[in-house]
């Protein structure tokens, strides 16, 4: 579903210029839950957003479903992001003179779909993420876990296959963010989505099948966990963590 190749990726500040990701390889199925794990500043959010065609890299390939990220231009990027992939924020970007369906919907309306069936929609997506009750609610009369399902129903509203979370949980307490796990855990069992999400967590990371440990913008291990959790493979990558 996705393949990355010799990925680089440096940023200029004056005339200083700092490789976030200095060659990156990987190939990514069709139905994986991955969580992307390392320091702060080890260029995760980098990589997530240009897998997403949020950003670009300097060299290297990106292929989403066949698709060359790289050879789009900009508005073809954003028609692509727009129709293949939900994005999901530690600090939910919702819109906030927005009522929760009016967020929700509000990727479907953008894309000019018929009003009858964004309803259709939004109805089975604040069903699916237990959000009755709080149509109309905004987002400010909204606890955090349930902001965070406002966003996650939101990326899910173009029907996409792959979803992109950078630390969704990391503004939520353990029992929100357990709510938020189980939920993406749910989606990635029932609708064979595709996750690839950013944590510090290792809590978060265990719902994974798949933890890639990131350090000085290389990749320092890809570690495929079997259902429910591996202990020897954690405690490999906890390691590595704190080393
Ligand atoms: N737009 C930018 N311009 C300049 N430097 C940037 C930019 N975005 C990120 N960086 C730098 O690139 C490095 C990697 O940033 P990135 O956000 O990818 O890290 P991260 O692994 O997500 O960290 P965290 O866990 O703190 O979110 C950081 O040193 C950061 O300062
Ligand atoms: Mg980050």
């Amino acid at each position: 579903m996705i393949q990355i190749e010799g990925i680089k990726k440096t940023y200029e500040i004056g005339k200083e210029s700092y490789e976030v990701l200095k060659g990156i390889d990987l190939t990514i199925n069709e139905g994986e839950f991955i969580a992307i794990m390392g320091p702060s500043g080890s260029g995760k959010s980098t990589l997530l957003n240009l897998l997403g065609g949020l950003d670009q890299a300097d060299i290297g390939n990106i292929q989403v479903n066949h698709a060359k990220l790289q050879d789009m231009s900009e508005k073809e990027r954003t028609l692509f992001r727009r129709k293949n992939i939900g994005f999901v924020f530690q600090n939910y970007q919702l819109l906030p003179n927005m009522t929760v369906e009016e967020n929700i919907a509000f990727p479907m309306h953008a894309d000019r779909l018929p009003k009858a069936s964004i309803q259709t929609t939004v109805t089975n997506l604040i069903q699916s993420t237990k959000l009755e009750g709080k149509e109309k609610n905004y987002p400010s009369q909204l606890s955090g876990g349930q902001q965070q399902r406002v966003s996650i129903a939101r990326a899910l509203s173009m029907e996409p296959k792959l979803v992109l979370a950078d630390e969704p949980t990391g503004n939520l307490d353990r029992k929100m963010g357990t709510e938020i796990l189980r939920l993406l855990s749910s989606l990635h069992q029932d609708q064979k989505l595709t996750i690839i999400m950013v944590t510090h967590d290792m809590y978060a990371a265990s719902f994974a099948n798949r933890i890639i440990l990131l350090k000085d913008g290389m990749i320092e291990s890809d570690i495929k966990q079997a259902e429910g959790g591996d202990q020897n493979a954690m405690a490999s990558i906890i390691t590595k963590l704190n080393s």
